[in-house]
């Protein structure tokens, strides 16, 4: 195998995105652009001061930009053009199957309907499903570092349109704020039959990855770095087959590792667990799906079975029905084998 024919495939393996924040697919020229169109002010001068911002030492240093950068999105079409953006450039690395977090605490609480957030970003999600064959599911993240009050009150606002979102998950500021916050929020999303997910064990201990699989009874983990230093804890999410979003651009990012070598995707697919690779929030991270699968490839030598294992998680993963499925690990084992 060479690194040429190991780079090949990557690009061209059919792969399922399922940790991705729409918010951080914000590009800083699409940024600009939203907020001359809006008239926002925003405290940069260029494109290039933007990226130059993006320079951070931990998830919060990263959440205070994030969350400034949503300032900029306030209509129907802005939130349509951000998520239309998102899935041109999923569909150059071959992405067929996206399940996308968004964050409507983040604009409601600037004063933009929950209804304008869905609407724009279902809108794209639709078109993107007929025009460029990308299938996908919406999950409504609850914000942790806000109340459990808050996460009930926007579970309400999703009532009106539960057949239009298919899972909430947990996201913002981990430290400080353990899944058992929202333990009660998410018995109610699941009795009303949502899917649920839960970032945990990102900067937080193991303890939270354990309080999101008994508390919230989550389907998968998002992130779920720090679960590997607990033996018992990897040994359990083995047997239960639950499927990890990992993000190796963002962890070196938010310098939740040092070096991308430092990946735990690799000892995760050695210890049996079923690892992904999702790129978070590719604008702000350097790199969208494929240049995650690139990066760790790479740094960590993995072979071409173990690229080809990824691709298939990332669908087995998903909130796909089975039928659909076996369809896109038909798809891999065609172009793997060819
Ligand atoms: N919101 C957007 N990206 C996030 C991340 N990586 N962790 C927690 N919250 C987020
Ligand atoms: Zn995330």
């Amino acid at each position: 195998m060479t690194n040429l024919h190991r780079a090949q495939l990557i690009d061209r393996l059919p792969k399922a995105e399922l940790h991705l924040h729409i918010e951080g697919s914000l590009e800083p020229e699409l940024l600009f652009a939203l907020a001359e169109r809006n008239g926002v002010k925003i405290p940069f001068g260029s494109v290039e001061a933007v990226r130059a911002a993006y320079d951070f030492s931990n998830l919060q240093d990263f959440l205070d930009i994030y969350y400034q950068g949503m300032s900029v999105l306030l209509t129907e079409q802005d939130f349509f053009d951000l998520t239309w953006a998102y899935l041109e450039r999923a569909r150059a690395d071959n992405v067929r199957h996206v399940e996308i977090f968004f964050d409507p605490q983040g604009h409601t609480e600037r004063g933009v309907a929950f209804e304008t957030a869905l609407n724009g970003i279902e809108g794209a999600l639709k078109a993107g499903e007929a025009e460029l064959g990308i299938s996908y599911r919406l999950i409504m993240c609850f914000l942790r570092h806000l109340s459990e009050e808050d996460a009930f009150a926007t579970l309400e606002q999703a009532l009106p349109h539960l057949e239009r979102i298919h899972g909430v998950g947990l996201d913002s500021s981990e430290l400080g704020h353990p899944p058992a916050k929202f333990a009660r929020v998410f018995a109610r999303a699941r009795e009303l039959g949502l899917h649920v997910t839960a970032h945990a064990g990102e900067e937080g201990p193991p303890d939270y990855v354990h309080e999101a699989l008994d508390l919230l009874e989550v389907e998968r983990i998002d992130h779920g770095n720090r679960a590997l230093e607990d033996a018992a804890l990897v040994q359990r999410i083995a047997e239960e087959g639950l499927t990890l979003t990992v993000c190796p651009l963002s962890n070196l990012k938010l310098c939740v590792i040092k070096d991308i070598a430092e990946s735990p995707v690799k000892r995760m697919l050695d210890l049996g667990l079923k690892a992904t690779v999702n790129s978070d929030d590719p604008a702000y991270f350097g790199g969208y799906i494929g240049a995650n699968f690139h990066a760790v490839a790479e740094a960590l030598d993995l072979s071409e079975a173990e690229v080809v294992r990824l691709a298939e998680n990332s669908f087995t993963g998903s909130f796909l029905p089975m039928a659909d499925q076996i369809a896109h690990l038909a798809e891999i084992a065609e172009v793997a084998g060819g």
